[in-house]
């Protein structure tokens, strides 16, 4: 009946859908552990792409098996030039559904696009990892009227993705920022984009339609468009003096401070910690200190009263002062959020796979009932 009793979960909040090997969250205490490493020592310690390795094969990598991901990596950082049409097809559009119509486009030209065996899926996972920072520069610049600047073999991942960008080989300092930014967002459980990808996977779709369907989910600014939303904020506060005026004009209106706020962390996001303090060196090394004062007046003042509903700063606070220090576009902060987040899209669907069921949940139906059904030439309007 369809006014019977049901238990809502709206949002899916505190559902559970399945269990993961590949991160594990305590939003009480705000911790993230990566195939049972914590996020911390990753960050410190590792390269993406050692991460990739990790999340994709569940183990750290020994330098041998390091040097044949990196390889593979490198080999497949090319776009095929019918990708290359597309991109130029659909300049106009917003990168991200730049990024998503090409992650489509690759599908045609991926030999394996249909394979939804474990070890096709993961060598998907590494081919659109290593195509993600070729679409994302390559579009930039094709807008701007630019050539794309060929991947260089000499750079890893992240250094790679600026010199694309950017045409110039990046400072060591920076490109060890992006990569740690990388390592952060590789993988986070079942949030929307996952969740997303997952749907799609459940339905035995393939890995380009599963990250199509994480790529556009990803877009939106309660998922991974908060970073650019709190640079455009940070932007038109422009003095740490009239952060409050701000914040309470903002927050009067019923709406929120991007980056703060979490489904699952009620304390600290644990990612925030290293963005934070790259954000600090990288604002003084760069003569720019004053984004950082002003997301400091921000996290430390106004909203420290919002730490008791457990309302802390999150990944993306501190994120888009990083991407505009290293000259990046705002528009490109979400498809870097993408870049980092396809190992994790692809993890997910392979465990999806691993043991498939449909992702289906059900809708209360609240409209009216058995409703006598009137043709057309009498209906009144
Ligand atoms: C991420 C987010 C969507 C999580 O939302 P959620 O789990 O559904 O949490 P809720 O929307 O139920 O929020 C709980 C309460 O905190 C408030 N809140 C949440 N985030 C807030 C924020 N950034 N600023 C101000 N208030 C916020 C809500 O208004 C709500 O208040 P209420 O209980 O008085 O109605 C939300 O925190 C948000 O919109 N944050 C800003 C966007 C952002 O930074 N996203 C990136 C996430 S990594």
């Amino acid at each position: 009946m369809a006014t019977a009793q049901v238990q809502l979960q709206r949002g899916l909040k505190g559902v559970y859908i399945d269990t993961s090997e590949a991160s594990f969250i305590d939003g009480e205490i705000g911790k993230l552990l990566y195939r049972g490493y914590n996020i911390h020592d990753l960050a410190e310690n590792c390269t993406f792409e050692e991460v990739v390795y990790l999340l994709l094969y569940g183990k750290l990598p020994t330098r041998k098996q390091l040097a044949e991901l990196d390889k593979t990596l490198k080999e497949n950082r090319s776009l095929p030039k019918g990708a290359l049409d597309v991109i130029r097809v659909v300049q106009q559009a917003h990168p991200m559904d730049v990024l998503r119509t090409a992650v489509s486009a690759l599908s045609a030209f991926d030999p394996e696009a249909a394979d939804l065996s474990r070890e096709a899926t993961i060598r998907k996972g590494i081919r659109l990892t290593a195509q993600a920072p070729t679409i994302v520069a390559a579009h930039d610049r094709i807008r701007k009227g630019l050539k794309p600047v060929a991947p260089n073999p000499n750079l890893g991942h992240a250094a790679n993705f600026l010199y694309m960008l950017q045409g110039t080989e990046p400072d060591p300092e920076d490109a060890r920022t992006l990569d740690v930014d990388f390592v952060l967002h590789a993988e986070h459980g079942v949030n929307a984009s996952a969740f997303a990808a997952r749907v799609a996977a459940s339905t035995n779709a393939d890995l380009h339609c599963a990250v199509a369907a994480g790529v556009a989910t990803l877009k939106g600014p309660w998922h991974g468009g908060a970073a650019e939303a709190v640079m455009k904020m940070v932007r038109e506060v422009a003095d740490p003096e009239r952060a409050r005026a701000y914040a309470e004009n903002l927050l009067s209106r019923g709406d929120r401070v991007m980056g703060f706020g979490h489904r699952v962390y009620k304390a600290e996001d644990p990612r925030a910690r290293h963005l934070r303090e790259r954000s600090r060196t990288m604002g003084e090394k760069k003569g720019h200190p004053e984004w950082f004062r002003i997301l400091q007046r921000f996290e430390n003042d106004i909203m420290a009263p919002y730490r008791a509903k457990g309302i802390f700063v999150n990944v993306d606070f501190y994120a888009g002062s990083i991407y505009y220090l290293l000259g990046v576009p705002d528009d490109l902060f979400v498809p870097i959020f993408a870049m980092g987040r396809v190992p994790g899209w692809t993890v997910q669907v392979v465990e999806q796979f691993s043991n498939n069921i449909l992702l289906r949940p059900l809708l209360q139906y609240i409209g009216p009932m058995d409703v006598p059904f009137v043709p057309i030439d009498r209906r009144t309007g």
